[in-house]
């Protein structure tokens, strides 16, 4: 990407579950330089244009892919309608350029960290654009702080079985299998993962064997759901075992999909396509991508070492 890649700004170094752990706010600038050229891996570019290419290559490649506009705890309700309109300029041009309609957003960076209802307001606008557009609208899955009110405004967009809106559920808190019943039972599609936020072990399983367990019981759950899921993980261990499950049970290739975030595993998921399975990317671009890069950063021990060279590189 040749693009300079300069974080912005402000809300992004907000301290809470949701965002940057453990560093300081002065700190922000320096971070955002040394994370820059590690971040080029993980980002379709600063600007749409650029992300629009890198969605169309990705089509070329016989991959799907879903489209993140970067940003979270927003602060301000003007930076919060920005965002909501960059959705629906962002649904209006994937229309256009025939690319899949298929978007994923935080709600806090549609303003739930300023006022709920802002928050569902904005829902509803990008739901509506995406209603226009024969598109999708994934809500992503932050902090625990907030699991409770995004399902609740999931829940309360999706008016009828075809709204198409859908939510994600992390493996690692203790109260997914009672979400995910609860999300089925509203016909609701799901993106399973593993969770990317550091949780308190009351909420959560910190132990990387209980996650797996978890993630797995609960994709066995959606898989013979009778819905479209998405199962998010670039865990081989846990490929390898959903492959054997979909087999095993008949389930066809195309009931659901994989999927993986840009710039991480991607020979795995190219061999999943080559092998006929439906592989969805996720493809974040934008100014604001300091917090979702530090969550990578802390995801792998050996993306220190990668990071490290980066710098020295330099
Ligand atoms: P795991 O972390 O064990 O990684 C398996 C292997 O993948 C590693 O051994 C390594 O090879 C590679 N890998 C993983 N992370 C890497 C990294 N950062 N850099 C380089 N290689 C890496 N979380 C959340 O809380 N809310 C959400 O809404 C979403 N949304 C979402 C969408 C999609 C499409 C994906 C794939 C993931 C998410 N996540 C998420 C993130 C998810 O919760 C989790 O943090 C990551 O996917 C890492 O977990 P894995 O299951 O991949 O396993």
């Amino acid at each position: 990407m040749a693009t300079q890649l300069t974080a912005t700004r402000g809300p992004v170094m907000k301290q809470s579950s949701s965002t940057l752990h453990s560093a300081p706010r002065h700190f922000g600038t320096l971070l955002s330089k040394l994370i820059a050229p590690f971040a080029r891996r993980y980002i379709a570019g600063t600007t749409l244009a650029q992300a629009l290419d890198k969605l169309a290559q990705l089509k070329a490649e016989g991959f799907e892919t879903t489209f993140d506009h970067l940003g979270e705890s927003v602060t301000s309700p003007e930076e919060a309608k920005m965002a909501t309109e960059q959705y629906v300029v962002m649904l209006r041009a994937l229309k256009e350029r025939g690319l899949d309609r298929n978007v994923s957003v935080k709600l806090t960076s549609i303003g739930l960290a300023i006022d709920e209802n802002l928050a569902r307001e904005h829902l509803a606008q990008i739901v509506h654009a995406a209603e226009e557009s024969h598109g999708f609208v994934r809500v992503d899955m932050e902090g625990s702080d907030v699991t409770s009110t995004t399902l609740d405004i999931v829940r309360d967009t999706k008016k009828n079985r075809s709204t198409p809106v859908g939510t994600v559920l992390q493996a690692m808190l203790k109260r997914t299998p009672t979400d995910a019943l609860e999300l089925l039972r509203k016909e609701t599609t799901i993106r399973l993962c593993k969770g990317a936020y550091k949780e308190p072990p009351e909420t959560a399983y910190q132990d990387m064997s209980e996650i797996r367990h978890q993630f797995m019981a609960l994709t066995k759950r959606l898989l013979t759901s009778g819905l479209y899921h998405g199962i998010a993980t670039h865990d081989v261990q846990l490929i390898t075992e959903l492959k054997r499950f979909a087999r095993e049970q008949k389930i066809p290739k195309d009931a659901f999909e994989f999927q993986m975030l840009l710039g991480i595993r991607s020979k795995v998921a190219r061999q999943l396509v080559a092998e006929g399975w439906r592989v969805r990317i996720y493809v974040p671009f934008g100014r604001a991508w300091l917090p979702y890069m530090w969550r990578r950063l802390r995801e792998r021990k050996e993306n220190v070492w990668f990071f490290a060279q980066s710098i020295w590189q330099r």
